[in-house]
């Protein structure tokens, strides 16, 4: 599976998956819990935080331990292509963590019983859970845990995503908003009966996406870009705004695709989830719903690798 459209978000030097609106990593519980599972490890332990974007957790862990003197190893592995450039303050963190891109959870290249700790948010579910949840298994320790925050389907996140993906799918597949604004373009200096005619098409894919989906900040925010686009006509040169009409429609596309993703990943059905980890042989497996300030957030899942394995 290609993971591109992870690569170009993490390369707009992001720190979390929610991009400008969390620009100073994840805080609040969400801190305090990832805190709490780091207070657990004893000193010089080993973490990965798997499907770790730009590293985001594994940032929060060699951060804890910089400041508590703790002494871990903190990896971080994603499949996609891990952003050196993030802008983020904690650069001294994100310099201790050892950063593997193009990693992918279902092989990691790490040997067995090797870390004491792994953790995930929002990324595990993201891969093929059997396949990971026996490697992340194999790469624990004895006694060593997974912890994970988990997409829920019900969460508002969840819900967003799904209207979100509405707009998208209206706005690139039924107005198709971008080529119409080329074809404007295109005629715009040429039969003015054509042009009304094509303007006329533009501006009902634009009326009716205000009609439909006018009160979401995405339907806005589209609206409002192919606006500037479109006055660009009279000043600019159409070579150099079919690029940026170009690097826009790309721009969406790779952002439904992920939110695509996340809509698949979200789990509905805990049990089913959690049997996939005690069949790869791990003990005390829970999933409980979290929530924070902002409502219900996820599930929590933890995951224990027994004392003495099975295979051993
Ligand atoms: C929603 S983002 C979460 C990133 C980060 N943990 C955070 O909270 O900001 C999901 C991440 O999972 C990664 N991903 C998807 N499939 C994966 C797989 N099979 N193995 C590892 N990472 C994967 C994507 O590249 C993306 O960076």
């Amino acid at each position: 599976m290609s993971h591109e459209h992870w690569s170009k978000f993490w390369e707009q030097g992001y720190i979390t998956t929610f991009g400008s609106s969390l620009k100073n990593n994840y805080s609040g519980s969400l801190k305090s819990f990832w805190q709490e599972q780091f207070s657990l490890l004893a000193d010089g332990s080993r973490i990965l935080d798997v499907a770790t974007g730009n590293g985001a957790i594994a940032v929060l862990a060699a951060d804890y331990s910089l400041e508590l003197r703790k002494g871990f190893s903190v990896y971080g592995a994603d499949a996609s292509t891990i952003s050196a450039g993030v802008t983020e303050s904690n650069s001294p963190a994100r310099s201790a963590v050892q950063f593997l891109s193009e990693t992918p959870c279902e092989e990691l290249p790490f040997e067995d019983d090797y870390f004491a700790l792994v953790t995930s948010q929002y990324g595990v579910e993201y891969s093929n859970l059997e396949r990971s949840a026996k490697e992340i298994y194999r790469i624990l320790k004895p006694g060593g845990s997974f912890q994970a925050v988990i997409h829920h389907a019900d969460s508002n996140l969840l819900k967003s995503s799904r209207s979100e993906l509405e707009i998208y799918r209206y706005v690139l597949d039924t107005a198709q908003v971008y080529p119409v604004l080329k074809k404007y373009i295109e005629h715009y200096q040429g039969k003015a009966d054509q042009l009304r005619q094509v303007g006329a098409q533009l501006n009902h894919g634009i009326n009716s996406l205000r009609q439909q989906f006018g009160t979401m900040p995405l339907a806005r925010e589209v609206q409002a870009d192919i606006s500037a686009l479109a006055r660009k006509i009279k000043t600019g040169d159409s070579k150099t705004l079919f690029i940026e009409i170009d690097s826009r429609a790309a721009e969406l596309v790779a952002a439904r695709s992920r939110l695509q993703d996340m809509v698949a990943a979200a789990v509905s059905d805990p049990a089913q989830f959690e049997g996939i980890f005690r069949a790869a042989g791990f003990e005390g497996v829970t999933m409980s719903e979290l929530n924070n300030e902002q409502g219900l957030i996820g599930w929590l899942l933890g995951a224990k690798v027994p004392s003495k394995r099975d295979d051993q």
